[in-house]
Formats: C-alpha cells, sequence, structure tokens
C-alpha cells in the first residue's frame, strides 16, 4: 500500500485516453489512495461519471456551482495531497497555463495549493504546436511535474509524442512524488544525453550518448522521493514520469539550465558534454565553393559543467558527481578527474564496448575513501543503486 490514505483529486479532460482513467483509478485505490474525481465537459463525452464514482467509491464533481453548493471549490482544492489530471488535453493545459476559472476543475486547478502532476494526451500535432509547448513550460516552471506524453498507438493514424502515459506509469510518478522515500525534500540535478553544437544552421556536432543512464539516474532519484530536475540534450527516449526535464541543445544551454535550477543538494552530470563547439556557427548553410578547398572549422572550448558546479563560490551543492567514460587505465584517470574537477564521487565506465547506446553498464564508484567496483548491470540497476547510494551520501 504505497499510498496508504493518500488523497488524491482525479481531473479526468477530454480526450479519447479518459477510459485510461478508469484503470489509473483503480490503480490508485489498489495502492491505498483516495480518490476524488472532477470530470470536465470534455471528460464526460468519453467517460461517465457513474463509471468514475463507482470505480473511485467517490462522488463526481463535474458542475462549479453544484460543488459551491455542497462543498466548494476552495475546499475542494484544500483536500487533496496532490491533484492529478490525467488525460490533461491541450485546452485544459491552456486553461491552467492562462490561470483560467472558468470550469470546476480550472477554478480547483487555481485555487489549490497542492502539487499538480499533469499527463498529456492529445494528437500529436497539437502537443508539437508552439502554443502548447509553451503552455507546458509555463506550467513546469510553476512547478507542475509532467508523466508522459508516450509515443505509440492514438486514436488517428499518426505517429509522434501525444499518447497518455500508461496508468502504471502515472501510478509510478505518483508514487515517486508522495512517497516519503529517503531523498523526500531533497532537490537533485541530472544532465543527459549528449549535447549539439551547430557549425551552420542546419549541421552540428554531436556524439553516440543516448541519454539511457542518466534519464534512469533521474527517475530512480524521483523514485526515492527527490524532487528531481532532468536537463537533458537532444534524446529519442521520453522524459522519465515524476520528473521536471529541461531540454537544451548546447554545452552553454545546459550550463545555464543547471545554474538556473539551483540550489540543489546533489548534482550528477551523466551528459556527454561537447568538450569543444564550433567557434563561429554562421547563420547562413556553409556552401560547397568550387574548386576551393572545404572549410576549416575551428573549434572552442566549452565551458566544463562539472568543474563549473563543483566549484562553485556559493552555491555547490553538497554531493557532485561526475562520470568519466574511458577506454584504457579507467580507474587511475578516474581517479585523477575527482582530482582535477574538484568533485566528491566519479562513476566511472569503460566505454570500450557498447556502453554508449547500449542497455547495461559495469561502472567503478570512486570516491574519497576508495573504489567499488559493482558487477555488469542494467543501467536501471544502476541508477537504483546510485540514488541509494546518493540517499546514504546525503543522509544527516
Ligand atoms: O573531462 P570529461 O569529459 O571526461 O569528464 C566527464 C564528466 O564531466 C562527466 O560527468 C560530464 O558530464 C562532465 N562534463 C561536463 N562538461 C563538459 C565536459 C564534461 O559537465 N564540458
Amino acid at each position: 500500500m504505497t499510498l496508504a490514505s493518500r488523497k488524491i483529486l482525479l481531473v479526468v479532460s477530454g480526450s479519447v485516453a479518459a477510459y485510461k482513467a478508469l484503470e489509473l483509478t483503480r490503480l490508485l485505490r489498489r495502492a491505498g489512495a483516495e480518490v476524488m474525481p472532477i470530470l470536465t465537459a470534455g471528460g464526460a463525452r468519453f467517460v461517465t461519471r457513474e463509471a468514475l464514482a463507482g470505480i473511485s467509491g467517490s462522488r463526481v464533481h463535474d458542475d462549479l456551482w453544484a460543488a459551491e453548493a455542497e462543498i466548494g471549490h476552495i475546499r475542494l482544492a484544500r483536500w487533496p495531497d496532490l491533484v492529478v489530471v490525467a488525460p490533461a488535453s491541450a485546452n485544459l493545459l491552456a486553461r491552467m497555463a492562462h490561470g483560467l476559472a472558468d470550469d470546476l476543475a480550472a477554478t480547483v486547478l487555481l485555487a489549490t495549493r497542492a502539487k499538480v502532476l499533469a499527463a498529456p494526451a492529445m494528437n500529436p500535432a497539437m502537443w508539437a504546436h508552439p502554443a502548447t509547448a509553451a503552455n507546458v513550460a509555463t506550467l513546469a516552471s510553476r512547478g507542475v511535474g509532467f508523466a508522459g506524453p508516450a509515443e505509440g498507438a492514438m486514436a488517428e493514424p499518426e505517429a509522434g509524442l501525444g499518447r497518455l502515459a500508461e496508468p502504471s506509469d502515472i501510478l509510478a510518478a505518483i508514487e515517486a512524488l508522495l512517497a516519503a522515500g529517503p531523498l523526500a525534500g531533497r532537490h537533485v540535478i541530472v544532465t543527459s544525453g549528449p549535447t549539439q553544437e551547430p557549425i551552420d544552421p542546419v549541421r552540428y556536432i554531436a556524439n553516440r550518448s543516448s541519454g539511457k543512464q542518466g534519464h534512469a539516474i533521474a527517475a530512480a532519484l524521483a523514485a526515492l522521493g527527490a524532487r528531481v530536475t532532468l536537463v537533458s540534450g537532444p534524446v529519442a527516449i521520453p522524459d522519465p514520469p515524476g520528473v521536471a526535464t529541461r531540454r537544451i541543445a548546447t554545452a552553454r544551454e545546459m550550463l545555464a539550465a543547471v545554474e538556473a535550477a539551483l540550489p540543489a543538494d546533489a548534482a550528477i552530470f551523466a551528459a556527454a558534454v561537447a568538450d569543444f563547439r564550433p567557434e563561429a556557427a554562421p547563420t547562413q548553410k556553409i556552401k560547397k565553393q568550387p574548386g576551393a578547398p572545404p572549410p576549416e572549422i575551428r573549434l572552442a572550448l566549452n565551458p566544463d559543467i562539472l568543474a563549473t558546479i563543483a566549484t562553485h563560490p556559493t552555491q555547490r551543492p553538497r554531493l557532485v558527481i561526475g562520470f568519466a567514460a574511458e577506454t584504457e587505465q579507467v580507474i587511475d584517470h578516474a581517479r585523477a578527474k575527482r582530482q582535477r574537477k574538484g568533485c566528491d564521487w566519479i562513476v566511472a565506465n569503460d566505454v570500450s564496448g557498447d556502453v554508449m547506446g547500449g542497455a547495461e553498464n559495469a561502472v567503478h564508484l570512486v570516491t574519497a575513501d576508495g573504489v567499488e567496483d559493482w558487477p555488469r548491470l542494467p543501467k536501471e540497476e544502476v541508477a537504483r543503486r546510485l540514488a541509494l547510494r546518493i540517499a546514504q551520501g546525503l543522509a544527516p
């Protein structure tokens, strides 16, 4: 019973995926939570209030003025430990971002002081629209958590992001937000993925990092109750549930996003940051000149994000962890790197095999006290062990 007696206000808005709110309700109740549903007019087109009432075992609130007479929107807003919006339609996200209070759901979302988790579901074009992206960024900057959307089959035969996250993934995000894990109340920053350094408007320098390890670390930290800010370069994997993800492209943008996320109790730098960037990125595409030699690209040094944060004069996190991807003398190089960068721990791995992009990783944890050799493990398990060690490291 991971959610025993936790109170969840479940807002169901208009999307074909609204039927999955019934499965989510069932999972929440099985985990011990109390669920009170709010159904928007759009939501009621896809799922009946009777079905929601039956599965939640609660009254379903769907009308601002009726709720006013019975319980009042302020009491509804004060009731939950967490407000979950699943599915969150493009329209409801827009109304939330703009602070509208034009129905019961929007009014309660404006009045609540509880944490809000939104699980978007919409057509991929609507999700990709800059208006939705701006609304999501606004909501994320105010602390709204997001679970999904995911990729996969949808009502329309259209590919892309927009499918409602699976109810079990939404449940995991809810548990991560509510569980009083050993990292509850801690803020941890994680970097992940590659960076892209523009050569011109169409070309860039990047690397083969998939973001799997960094994303798994962010998810594992959230599962232990931490508030996690994940700063990620361009990757093809979804944002981890229950984590505030900031997407950037260049190393300099990554540094700015990490600095903006400070203060933090710990920071884990798992990204494969480009050491160099093209010194000048012309605004026009570099053209092939007949008869002329190929252009030379001069490189400039990128900031070292790990070293910058590890030596931060005022806001150094208590625990700063770097990664060392090496192809030889793994441990000696990692020891030297720990000293040179001023970080507390180095997670060292041998990348001569298929680690970059692969599913498994064999790492050595280098600390001031020595070296721990971990067996070859799935990246999720490396992440889980590292998150537990971080919880120990931050314990009072
Ligand atoms: O020096 P090297 O690139 O091998 O160091 C790897 C570690 O430093 C990783 O934790 C990586 O995320 C971090 N790093 C960084 N900024 C850079 C280069 C590396 O944060 N510009």
